[in-house]
C-alpha cells in the first residue's frame, strides 16, 4: 500500500516538475521574442562594389545602361561634373526610363514622366526620385555599390 502511494507521489512529482519546467521554458521563449520585438537586432547594410567601366567610355552628357548581378538595369550618367548611377525603373509604375542626351533628362514613356540627370522628378506623375546607387571612381574606373540584399546574398 505504502509502495503504491510512493509510486503515485513520484509520478505526481514528476508531472509537477515537468509542467513547471515546461511553463518556465515557455515563459523564457516568450520573453526572448518579446525582447527581440522591443529591441530588434541592428543589421548593417552590406554593399558589394561592382566594376562598371572606364570613365572614357561615358562622355560628358551621356549615359550608359548596365546590369547588376541580379539583372536589374542601372543608368550611369556623366553629368560633366560627376558620375551618377540611377535605377532605370520609374518610381511611378516601374516602366523603364530613357536617357535623352539633348535634354539631359530621363523620360518615362508610360505617362510622360521626366527626371533630371540626378534622378529628381521634374514633371509628370512619378511620386519620388529614381533610386540611386553610390558611385566610386578609382583610377579612371567606375564602380557602383550595390546593396547585397538586392543581390540575394544577405
Ligand atoms: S510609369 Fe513612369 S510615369 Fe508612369
Amino acid at each position: 500500500m505504502e509502495e503504491t502511494q510512493n509510486k503515485i507521489l513520484n509520478r505526481r512529482e514528476f508531472i509537477n516538475a515537468f509542467m513547471g519546467t515546461s511553463i518556465l521554458a515557455s515563459l523564457g521563449l516568450f520573453f526572448s521574442y518579446f525582447l527581440r520585438f522591443l529591441f530588434p537586432p541592428i543589421r548593417h547594410k552590406r554593399y558589394r562594389k561592382l566594376y562598371v567601366t572606364q570613365t572614357k567610355d561615358i562622355p560628358s552628357g551621356k549615359s550608359l545602361k548596365v546590369k547588376d548581378l541580379k539583372g536589374q538595369s542601372i543608368n550611369i550618367v556623366n553629368t560633366g561634373k560627376e558620375f551618377i548611377a540611377l535605377s532605370t525603373k520609374c518610381s511611378h509604375l516601374g516602366c523603364n526610363v530613357i536617357w535623352k542626351d539633348r535634354e539631359k533628362k530621363f523620360f518615362c514613356p508610360c505617362h510622360d514622366g521626366y527626371f533630371d540627370a540626378e534622378g529628381n522628378v521634374l514633371s509628370g506623375p512619378p511620386p519620388k526620385s529614381l533610386s540611386s546607387y553610390e558611385v566610386e571612381v578609382v583610377n579612371e574606373s567606375i564602380f557602383i555599390h550595390v546593396d547585397e540584399v538586392n543581390l540575394g546574398n544577405a
